[in-house]
């Protein structure tokens, strides 16, 4: 093996997706911990709630209390370097969070198992399922009163169509909580909530504890056993081809919050974690991670992170060769050279200057405007160009001026800068050319009008125009007469033609007046 394929070998590279307050920031904490990147828990969590010293533009999170922040955090465990990308959980996540997923080879659910699969989960589980990535669940608050287990693992099928196989189950729960009989291990690890250190019992052939212990009479841990029984002969098989394309999740229960179960969760995450996927370029070609060349692309852009430097970082995730600083790459896009020597990756509470990284690595470029999200740049004669990201169509809207007319200049220049992060999409009327802004979620919009006046001083007002429901036009079949108050015509940034209908019955009229007219939801 070349020093380049065990670099590669080394890394893993996901996200964790739930549903806010399911335990994500918790649990992030705890392996930092076991990273030793943190050396106290509360230190993320201080972080979310404001203890840290944050950039101006983050009080709308904090107020909010939400993370779009600590956008990646790295750190070694076990001969292993993990790459954990944060995406926001809030309801009213952005286009962004869909990206970040984009950047992964595999994700982390955590689940709230009072609560079960809540609304986000859904939605970021179904972007995970549609790239067909590996997919482990954390059944978390297991110290808490929650569901039956059993329920829990059907829901996996019934609401989110995968298969689930439990890894542990819980010996009791909340005030009863035992310990986790692990079949993967074979052990049980017993809950000691006075102790930091969990301890381990053997289990036998017949899958009883080894030797003397009152847990063997404890009417939990025969519960526990049966359940397991049960599940072995009537569940899914274990079975690490469906774990790979994510048609088959194993399921961990335990307490991020009492830090149980989450060391043998992130052990065996890191198991059967796949190292990074070789990427697809548009003509149908491969990049391998462990290609010479190097080769990546942004999947996001943030501006302004610390005001004090007013700067920009261009979010790249390396698929293939060996990034060292000050390289030259090309910038796919443009064809121009960019000497790569700001660069930075990410810790939990730092940012730091980077020397190497490979596929699977993200690293932040300082950028003064010469990136945009879906850029690749690499090295070597033969250009790559990775398959486009996806856009998602934007369901809400607002109408968006300057308060001030004198304004206009730092107004437009604000607007175009957001615009090209991606987080929003701009829109102009075809009748009056007025200003229209669409987001996945209306948390967009208010951080939009927050930055406008943070960072551009421009004041604007927006009206909110509500749902619509958009749809793009073959442009030779466009007649301006189609428009109307219930589906108006506007330009996206490209100029290209679409409608946003008022709702489904405005489109199906539409449909049924002009059925030759072609109308698709992709940008
Ligand atoms: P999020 O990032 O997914 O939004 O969730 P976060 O980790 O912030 O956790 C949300 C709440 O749930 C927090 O309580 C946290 O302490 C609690 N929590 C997380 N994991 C567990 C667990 O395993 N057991 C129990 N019982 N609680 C858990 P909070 O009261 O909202 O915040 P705080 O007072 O702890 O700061």
């Amino acid at each position: 093996m070349t020093s380049l394929e065990a670099e590669v070998a080394s890394r893993r590279t996901f996200a964790i997706i739930s549903h806010p307050d399911a335990g994500k920031t918790t649990i992030t904490e705890q392996l930092l911990l076991f990273g030793g990147i943190v050396r106290e828990a509360g230190t993320v969590k201080a972080r979310k709630s404001g203890n840290f010293a944050k950039s101006d533009w983050m009080e709308i999170e904090q107020k909010r209390g939400i993370s779009v922040t600590s956008s990646v955090m790295q750190f070694d465990y076990e001969g292993k370097r993990i790459n954990i990308l944060d995406t926001p959980g809030h309801e009213d996540f952005s286009e962004d969070t869909y990206r970040t997923l984009m950047a992964v080879d595999s994700a982390v659910m955590v689940i709230d198992s009072a609560k079960g699969i809540e609304p986000q989960t859904k939605k970021l589980f179904q972007i995970c399922k549609m790239r067909g990535i590996p997919i482990f669940t954390f059944m978390n608050k297991l110290d808490r009163d929650g569901r039956d287990p059993l329920d829990l693992i059907a829901e996996l099928e019934d609401v989110l169509g995968v298969e689930g196989y439990p890894m542990n189950w819980p010996i009791g729960m909340g005030k009863e909580l035992k310990g986790l009989y692990d079949r993967y291990h074979n052990r049980v690890a017993v809950f000691r909530p006075d102790s930091e250190e969990t301890a381990y019992l053997p289990l036998d052939e017949n899958g009883d504890i080894v030797g003397d212990n009152p847990l063997k009479e404890d009417s939990w841990y025969q519960d526990a056993r049966d359940n397991m029984e049960l599940i072995a002969d009537a569940g899914n098989q274990f079975d690490e081809q469906k774990i790979a394309t994510g048609d088959q999740t194993p399921v961990f229960f335990g307490s991020a919050l009492a830090n149980f179960g989450v060391k043998t969760f992130l052990e065996t995450y890191l198991t059967f974690a796949p190292e990074p996927a070789p990427h697809r370029t548009e003509n149908d070609g491969v990049v391998e991670p462990t290609d010479s060349n190097f080769s990546g692309f942004v999947f996001k852009i943030q501006a302004n992170m610390d005001p004090r430097h007013r700067d920009r970082i261009a979010f790249v995730r390396v698929c293939s060769g060996l990034f060292t600083h000050g390289m030259d790459v090309t910038l796919g896009r443009t064809n121009k050279t960019m000497r790569l020597s700001n660069v930075t990756q990410f810790m939990a509470d730092t940012r730091e200057n980077v020397d190497t990284a490979v596929a699977g690595d993200i690293i932040g470029l300082y950028d003064t405007g010469n990136y945009q999200i879906g850029d690749t740049i690499f090295t070597g004669k033969q250009p790559v160009k990775f398959e486009k990201l996806p856009q998602f169509t934007p369901e809400l809207f607002v109408s968006v001026q300057a308060k001030n007319v004198m304004k206009q200049k730092s107004f437009h220049k604000g607007i175009q800068q957001l615009v090209q992060e991606g987080a929003i999409q701009l829109y102009t009327s075809y009748s009056t050319g007025d200003y229209i802004l669409g987001a996945v979620g209306q948390l967009q919009f208010e951080v939009f009008q927050f930055r406008m006046q943070n960072e551009y001083n421009s004041e604007v007002v927006m009206e909110p125009m509500g749902h619509k429901i958009a749809r793009w036009i073959n442009p030779d079949q466009l007649d301006e007469k189609m428009s109307s108050s219930r589906n108006l015509l506007v330009k996206d940034r490209g100029g290209e033609p679409l409608f946003l209908f008022e709702n489904q019955f405005a489109e199906r009229w539409f449909k049924d007046k002009y059925p030759d007219v072609e109308l698709t939801s992709k940008l």
